[in-house]
């Protein structure tokens, strides 16, 4: 998988050189986007093209080569062979380039040609909807604004550095123009996207802003990295089997030493169930899992397997975590996968910790399962304190059938009442037998 980083944001606020350094200190591909917009600007200026000459500007983008090369540490910005680094930022081009990039069939085509030139590379690219529209999923999200005169003065110093004349009220109204243009866009506007990250670098030194932006690139990889971690499902092995049961005999004894375990109702013997209970406690999921004769593949949210034991544990036991925020496919696909293979899944659907009580909505998950897949539910109230000594209750309910509400997505929250109801009836009462 590729580590894709997105820089967006209006003219001067550094976002070009704060790109260039972070791309060498990470080694990721500079992708300017900027300049692939720069570049149909100058070929159609080239050709004498017009802005409503849609015809031509189509034939344009058909035969336009558009590459980016770097040369001795520097970027190069290559048009049908031509190096037009420098050119590409010439007034014509600059007061023109946001009206060109406006053009549907102009933005679909360099969108496309964008895409590409990061297909299976790890990329830092800078542009104005990349975290919009370009990459909707990049990993990390930069937004950089500044206030506009400072972001004027900056473009000016910039371009006297590089040789380029224009005056500071020019550059001043040019990107005036070019920020109302940006944000008004059909496709591809200029603007912040929900997930971004939205540094104002007005008063900070371009050290500042890589330094920011760096810590946030490391601390995404960092959390990939755990993330691949997690979710690398481990292989079942003759060795795996044997240490988990020893692990399940020695764990089951302590939480008899502990607690008075009382189990009633039937667990199945074989075939595919989905144990849903609630949740009142850490400890409950581990009752479930070390007092059934069988494997009970458990949800956990991911956060849990951060902790060293918890992780290993997790592992041992095949627990599948799952992102809590978001609808995580992933995570049930795996579910889907146990089930498949005639396992026991086991779930929350409160979700969290004492979600009844807490009058929260039960999550679908489990009820989608079972009826995605037709296996049954088991029904499973735990009950008690979870003081030392004290009783805990696990209170398995007969096997609930949703194989009715096949086809019927919209009567999930009906499904997963159904779950919830009899959950509660064997959460509340204590067993007699
Ligand atoms: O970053 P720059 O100044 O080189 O960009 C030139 C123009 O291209 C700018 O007016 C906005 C446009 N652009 C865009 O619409 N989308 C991008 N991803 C990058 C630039």
């Amino acid at each position: 998988m590729s580590f894709v980083v997105a820089i967006d944001g209006p003219a001067g606020t550094g976002k070009g050189t704060v790109t260039k350094i972070l791309s060498k200190k990470f080694k990721l591909v500079n992708i300017d986007t900027g300049a692939t917009y720069r570049c149909v600007t100058l070929a159609m200026l080239n050709k004498g093209i017009k802005l409503d000459e849609l015809d031509k500007i189509k034939e344009l983008l058909n035969n336009i080569k558009i590459e980016i090369k770097i040369e001795d540490g520097e970027q190069k910005i290559i048009l049908n062979g031509e190096d037009v680094t420098k050119k590409i930022r010439d007034k014509e081009v600059t007061e023109q380039v946001s009206q060109v990039s406006s053009i549907k069939e102009v933005r679909l085509s360099m969108v496309e040609l964008q895409r590409k030139m990061a297909e299976g590379k790890d990329v830092i690219m800078e542009g104005r909807d990349i975290g919009t529209y370009v990459f909707p999923s990049a990993d990390v999200k930069i937004y950089l604004d500044a206030d506009l005169e400072e972001r004027a003065k900056r473009r000016f110093n910039q371009n006297k550095e590089k040789g380029i004349n224009m005056s500071y009220v020019d550059i001043l109204n040019n990107i005036k123009t070019r920020d109302e243009n940006d944000k008004k866009k059909e496709i591809g506007a200029l603007k912040v996207a929900h997930d971004a990250e939205v540094i104002d670098t007005t008063t900070m030194s371009i050290k500042q802003v890589v330094r920011e932006i760096s810590g946030i690139i490391k601390k995404k990889k960092k959390d990939i990295k755990m993330q691949e971690k997690i979710y690398k499902a481990r292989k079942e092995t003759g060795w795996k089997k044997f240490v988990r049961a020893v692990v399940k005999v020695v764990l089951r004894t302590a939480y008899r030493i502990a607690y008075r375990v009382k189990i009633t109702g039937e667990m199945p013997k074989e075939g595919a169930y989905i144990i849903c209970s609630n949740h009142i406690n850490y400890l409950d999921a581990a009752a479930i899992v070390l007092f059934n004769k069988r494997k009970v593949n458990f949800v956990a949210k991911e956060d849990l397997f951060t902790h060293g034991i918890l992780f290993w544990l997790g592992h041992l036991f095949d627990a599948i975590p799952i992102k809590r925020d978001m609808q995580d496919i992933e995570a049930m696909k795996r579910c889907l996968k146990v089930l498949k293979n005639g396992e026991l899944l086991g779930i929350f659907p409160e979700g969290t910790r004492k979600g009844m009580e807490k009058n929260m909505k039960a999550k679908n998950g489990a009820a989608y399962m079972a009826i995605k897949s037709g296996v049954k539910i088991i029904p499973t109230g735990i009950h008690g304190t979870f003081k030392p000594f004290s009783k805990v209750y696990i209170n398995y309910g007969e096997p609930i059938d949703l194989s009715n509400y096949k086809n019927q997505k919209d009567k999930l929250d009906e499904a997963t009442d159904i779950v919830m109801t009899k959950i509660k009836e064997f959460t509340e009462k204590e067993p007699t037998n």
